[in-house]
Parts: structure tokens; C-alpha cells; sequence
């Protein structure tokens, strides 16, 4: 019964027109934050965003989840696939380790945004691009790519040909963060345990090595795939 009124609540609140919370937003980014408010439908933005000049964009997360990544310091010749990127604390983190980096999201207002949260780091390379994974394909080989918190926003179909395309683009680590039942507004009311996750990677990909790292962020759980 909870969980259905957190539901209708929340669709509620994401359908309602909201004007733009700009209280302590500095003039200089007014207009980027309020597009970001405009795309950012849960917590006004998604990321939490921590500008070199010292603004700090509070999302609903935060940079703890890279504790659980593990990445490497130095990431310089390596390449990065973030898929969903928002407005990409993930790519812009990578970038900054050395890694060449595409970013994809099928927001075209969010992929707008990131590149200027990125040119706002003085970072001008990242690639971002508008895709959508329930009408185009992934394309390229990378070796981390980054599968965060995306697998709740599509349907089943595109979920199976998400999943394989992942395993063909991936070759070295995929990162695939799950939902918990407070993201699943983009879908479904029900929440898989983590070896249902698993399951499907185990299922829909040819990773020899799948294990459960540990829970992000409001206990998500963070699966590593890799060869
Ligand atoms: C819950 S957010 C996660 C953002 C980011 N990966 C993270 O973990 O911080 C889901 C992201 O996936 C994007 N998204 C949802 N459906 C998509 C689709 N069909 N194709 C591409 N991106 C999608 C959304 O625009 C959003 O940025």
C-alpha cells in the first residue's frame, strides 16, 4: 500500500509542471540548472555535480559509488562507454583519470547539459551523443562500460538486446548497477533481488566472470562483468 502511494506520488510529482529552484544557484548558471531542474524530474538533478569554482550541484547521487567502482588512477589510453550519462559525473570522472570517453543518454536536453557541465571543467572531448537504446544499437568496443541504474527505464524486449549488445561492445568490464524499488517508477513496481540480475547476465551474455561488488548509493547493487 505504501509502495503504491510512493508510486502515484512520485508520478504525480514527475508529471507537475515545476518552476526552477535557483536558491543559492549562482547568476552564471541559471540557465544550465534550470534545464537540468526541467530534465531532472526525482531530485531536480540526478548527479551531484561539484564545479572546480566551487558550486556545487546536490543530486540525488553522489560520488561514493566510485569507492565500489575501483577504477584505476590513471586511465590514459583506455576507453569509456557511459551509457544513460545524465549529465555525466561518470564520463567527466573518467575523462579526468585520462580515458578517451563517449557518453550517451537519448535526452538530448541532458546530453546538452553535460557537455557544458563538462566545459565548465575546461573538458571539451568527451563525446556526448543522443542515442536511444529502444530504437538504435551500441556500437564500438570499449574497455569499461558503464551500465548505471539505465535497466528499469526499458522494456523487456530492449532489455534482452541491451544485454547482448553489452556483452559485444564490453571488452574488458562492464559495470551494471541494478534499481532499488524507489527507482522503479520508470517501470515497474517490483523489485528483482540481485540474483535475478544476475540471472539475466548470466543469461544474455558470455562474461566469464559476473560477481556482486557491493551496494552503492541507497543499496543498489553493483555488478561487475568481466573478461
Ligand atoms: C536513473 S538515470 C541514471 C543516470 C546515470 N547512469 C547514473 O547512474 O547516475 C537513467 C538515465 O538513463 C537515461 N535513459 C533512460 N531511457 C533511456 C533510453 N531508452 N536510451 C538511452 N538512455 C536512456 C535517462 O535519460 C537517464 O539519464
Amino acid at each position: 500500500m505504501v509502495a503504491v502511494r510512493t508510486l502515484v506520488r512520485r508520478t504525480i510529482g514527475a508529471l507537475r509542471p515545476r518552476r526552477a529552484d535557483l536558491a543559492g544557484v549562482p547568476a552564471r548558471y541559471h540557465d544550465l540548472v534550470r534545464r537540468i531542474q526541467k530534465n531532472s524530474p526525482i531530485w531536480g538533478a540526478h548527479q551531484t555535480i561539484e564545479f572546480p569554482d566551487g558550486f556545487v550541484l546536490k543530486g540525488g547521487r553522489d560520488r561514493s559509488r566510485f569507492d565500489v567502482f575501483d577504477l584505476p588512477a590513471n586511465m590514459a589510453g583506455q576507453s569509456v562507454l557511459d551509457i544513460g550519462c545524465n549529465l555525466g559525473a561518470i564520463s567527466l570522472e573518467c575523462r579526468q583519470r585520462g580515458a578517451r570517453v563517449r557518453g550517451l543518454d537519448y535526452n538530448a536536453e541532458l546530453v546538452q547539459c553535460a557537455s557544458e557541465v563538462a566545459a565548465a571543467f575546461g573538458i571539451k572531448d568527451i563525446d556526448y551523443r543522443v542515442l536511444d537504446l529502444r530504437a538504435d544499437r551500441l556500437g564500438g568496443r570499449y574497455d569499461h562500460v558503464f551500465f548505471l541504474n539505465v535497466f528499469h527505464h526499458l522494456d523487456e524486449h530492449t532489455r534482452l538486446q541491451v544485454l547482448r549488445d553489452l556483452d559485444r561492445v564490453t571488452t574488458g568490464t562492464l559495470y551494471f548497477e541494478a534499481p532499488v524499488k524507489d527507482d522503479l517508477v520508470a517501470r515497474e513496481a517490483v523489485q528483482f533481488p540481485v540474483e535475478d540480475y544476475v540471472g539475466y547476465l548470466t543469461g544474455f551474455t558470455n562474461f566469464p566472470k559476473i560477481e556482486v561488488l557491493a551496494s552503492t548509493d541507497f543499496g543498489r547493487p553493483l555488478i561487475r562483468c568481466s573478461r
